[in-house]
């Protein structure tokens, strides 16, 4: 196998460490900014596919990751589906929330897969332009996480509401549940059959919900898109991030058996290399954001020790959640000589 990041998913320990960064397109590149500017909108970037494709290879260009994230977004599942959604400059996304006893009828995956096209000749153009050595990484937000902005139309921290939603009307919450199961594997397979060889599952708000929500509504729905791909496409690799899942990281990574689990910069480096990469299962992660903004000697023994931690198995590294738009374009190319320099024990 010719691609690092398809050899540490496949559970083989890989020297040096692959590296990639989570939301590596973005604000922090001025050239990100001044497509941007050009594209108007943020969904125009997202489904333009000329636009997209160089959104994708700036970092590749940049720095020479080892794999390249398609450029797009989570909200383009409920854009498709039919929840209109916009992105305001400064406010982060909005759409028309859904109110307690909305159906969710009227949304069709058809008709999203139908408005995603774009998105999947973002895809096809890619694999031509990318470096033979760079691995193609697609993704989807995980149900959950969708459905929290669905439910409460935009970003939030607590989502107390899309909480109150499950507990006061558990059918239509888990209809909602079940069509968003529905809708990740649609949007996920087109991506895999125009490309993409590794999809991530971003369950960014994971960590909002108590034991048995979590397991109804994150470790389930994942369990179930994970086995999925696997039996309709066993090469594709798969890594799951359920962000904030604390205690309950272990049981998900055994149970849900994605190829790798991504882990926020919460996650002790020491125990998650016991409970889930000494079972030979890849660990993606996980220094945190902030310390590559600060960068200097924090940002050098902050990785050195996730490298250390992480030296026996199946590693992947990364941030623990998406780069901060503040980031110094410095300390990403230290960050990668670093990881690149360092030698195995
Ligand atoms: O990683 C990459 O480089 C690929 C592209 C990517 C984007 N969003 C581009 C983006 C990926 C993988 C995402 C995932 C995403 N989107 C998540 C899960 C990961 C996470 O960070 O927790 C979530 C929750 C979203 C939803 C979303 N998109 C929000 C809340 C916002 C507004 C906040 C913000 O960061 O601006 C976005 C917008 C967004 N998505 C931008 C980018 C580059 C910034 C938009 C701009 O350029 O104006």
């Amino acid at each position: 196998m010719n691609k690092v990041l398809l050899a540490a998913l496949s559970g083989q320990r890989v020297d040096p460490v692959p590296i990639w960064l989570m939301r590596q397109a973005g604000r922090y590149l001025p050239e990100y900014r001044a497509l941007r500017a050009k594209a108007g909108s943020f969904l125009d970037l997202c489904y333009t596919p000329e636009l997209a494709i160089e959104a994708t290879m700036q970092p590749i260009r940049r720095f020479g990751f080892d794999a390249a994230i398609l450029f797009s977004d989570i909200l383009v599942v409920p854009d498709g589906l039919g929840q209109k959604v916009e992105f305001r400059e400064g406010d982060g996304p909005i759409l028309k929330g859904l109110r307690s006893g909305s159906s969710v009828d009227g949304f069709s995956i058809d008709r999203m897969i139908e408005h995603l096209q774009p998105v999947y000749a973002a895809v096809k153009g890619l694999r031509r332009e990318l470096p033979k050595e760079t691995a193609l990484i697609g993704f989807a937000g995980a149900p959950w996480t969708v459905a929290t902005y669905m439910v409460e139309g935009r970003g939030g921290s607590d989502h107390a509401e899309t909480r109150r939603f499950a507990y006061r009307e558990p059918e239509i919450f888990a209809g909602l549940i079940s069509l968003l199961i529905e809708a990740t594997l649609a949007h996920l397979s087109a991506q895999i059959e125009a490309g993409v060889e590794v999809v991530q599952i971003f369950d960014s708000w994971a960590g909002s919900l108590p034991e048995q929500e979590f397991r109804a509504y994150a470790l389930e729905p994942a369990r179930r898109i994970v086995a999925e791909l696997h039996r309709k496409y066993p090469a594709v690799r798969v890594i799951a991030f359920p962000r904030g899942a604390g205690a309950m990281l272990p049981v998900y990574a055994r149970e849900c058996a994605a190829d790798a689990v991504s882990l926020d910069s919460s996650v002790p480096t020491g125990w998650a290399a016991a409970a889930i990469q000494d079972r030979g299962q890849c660990v993606q992660g996980n220094l945190d954001p902030a310390v590559l903004v600060a960068g200097g000697d924090p940002l050098f023994v902050a990785a050195d020790r996730i490298l250390g931690a992480f030296a026996h198995g199946p590693h992947v590294f990364n941030l623990g959640h998406g780069i901060l738009p503040e980031t110094p374009l410095k300390h990403v190319a230290q960050l990668i000589e670093r990881v690149r320099e360092a030698r195995s024990a």
